[in-house]
């Protein structure tokens, strides 16, 4: 049952990025759940996403600008602020921590979502060395420390969508790490491609955030462990054939290919290196649990391997080639 939270005022950092924006129109979709929704977000990014900030102003979100590495801007932002949610990119990861420690002198701040949704960091003894896990473990570190703070990290595994790093992209530069290229019609698998995977639509992801704040009791101070779905390489590409009626060409990477590749990449320092990393972790089944916590939370109902394959689609089709520049790939 779905608890209203009238009260609950929210914050959210990153709003306007890649994750944050499903994560902030999910919660204006339920907003009737919450008191207020706000945004912290920095003076460029209201300058050039002026039309979308509008678009928020309109539906209700307070915009507040600030710096996030400024310790004053940050802590006006928590006045009156129950809870923050933080979807902010890998680059400033680190920088929650600060936030975190402002956020338990407070007096309103109660709950605190660090930017997680994705591998879990804490799945077992080699995470704690795996390079992309650092800053991330780090705020965990800082969020066990605080004393007026409860905490709730979404762990979602790899986004079930085309853009990079998610699953469902041609990845053109290093297609060796695995790959379904709609445009080609070739596939790169890793191992035989029946390694099980879970993997999370973006809009499952704001979903299941949402869901998570209603929740508090079962979300208190735990990773909450979900996805929308289970699947193989082998069943992804057999969905792409079936959608697109057409057999493709199948290359395979080993997994021991996979582990040279990626510490070629370290070594080179491959802008993509982290990704690298990922997509071993992904591949060797590092986003599978014995039992998902979706239910927990009231978040079965999601979106199916055939909506993330046509959603894959219409994404590599529609895109102009800019948008598989590895631009993006934390
Ligand atoms: N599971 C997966 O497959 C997967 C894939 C990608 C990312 N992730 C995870 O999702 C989380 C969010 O990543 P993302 O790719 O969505 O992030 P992103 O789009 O790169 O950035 C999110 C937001 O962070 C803020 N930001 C970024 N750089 C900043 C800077 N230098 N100074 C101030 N603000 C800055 C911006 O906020 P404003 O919008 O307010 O300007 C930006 O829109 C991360 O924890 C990441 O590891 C998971």
């Amino acid at each position: 049952m779905t608890e209203r939270r009238d009260n609950e005022n929210l914050l959210l950092f990153g709003a306007t990025g890649s994750i944050g924006a499903f994560i902030l129109d999910k919660l204006i979709e339920n907003k009737k759940h919450f008191g207020s929704i706000a945004i912290f977000t920095s003076p460029g990014t209201i300058e050039k996403k002026a039309d979308k900030i509008q678009q928020l102003k309109a539906n209700g979100v307070k915009v507040i600008s600030g710096d996030v590495r400024n310790p004053n801007e940050v802590t006006n932002a928590f006045e009156g602020i129950d809870t923050v949610i933080s979807a902010i990119g890998r680059n400033v990861i680190a920088e929650q921590i600060n936030w975190i420690h402002l956020a338990d002198q407070a007096s309103s701040v109660k709950r605190f979502f660090p930017s997680e949704f994705g591998t879990d960091i804490e799945y077992g003894p080699e995470s704690a060395h795996e390079i992309p896990n650092q800053q991330k473990l780090k705020v965990r570190a800082a969020l066990k420390q605080v004393k007026n703070l409860h905490y709730t990290y979404i762990v979602t595994g790899p986004y079930a969508q085309a853009e990079i790093p998610a699953f469902l992209g041609a990845l053109p530069s290093a297609p060796e790490i695995g790959s379904f290229n709609v445009m080609t019609k070739t596939a790169v698998l890793i191992g035989d491609g029946t390694v099980k995977i879970s993997l999370t639509t973006p809009s499952d992801v704001g979903k299941l955030v949402v869901q998570a704040l209603l929740h508090p009791d079962v979300s208190r101070n735990r990773a909450l462990k979900v996805n929308s779905f289970t699947t193989t390489p082998n069943e992804i590409l057999n969905e792409f054939e079936k959608q697109l009626g057409e057999t493709w060409t199948v290359k395979y990477t080993s997994f021991d290919e996979l582990r040279r590749l990626e510490t070629n990449a370290w070594n080179n320092k491959h802008p993509m290196a982290p990704i690298f990393t990922l997509r071993r972790i992904w591949s060797e089944g590092g986003t599978l649990y014995d039992k998902r916590d979706n239910a927990l939370i009231n978040g079965e109902d999601m979106e199916t391997l055939a909506d993330a394959v046509k959603a894959a689609i219409s994404t590599q089709k529609s895109d102009s080639q800019d948008a598989y520049k590895d631009r993006k790939f934390m």
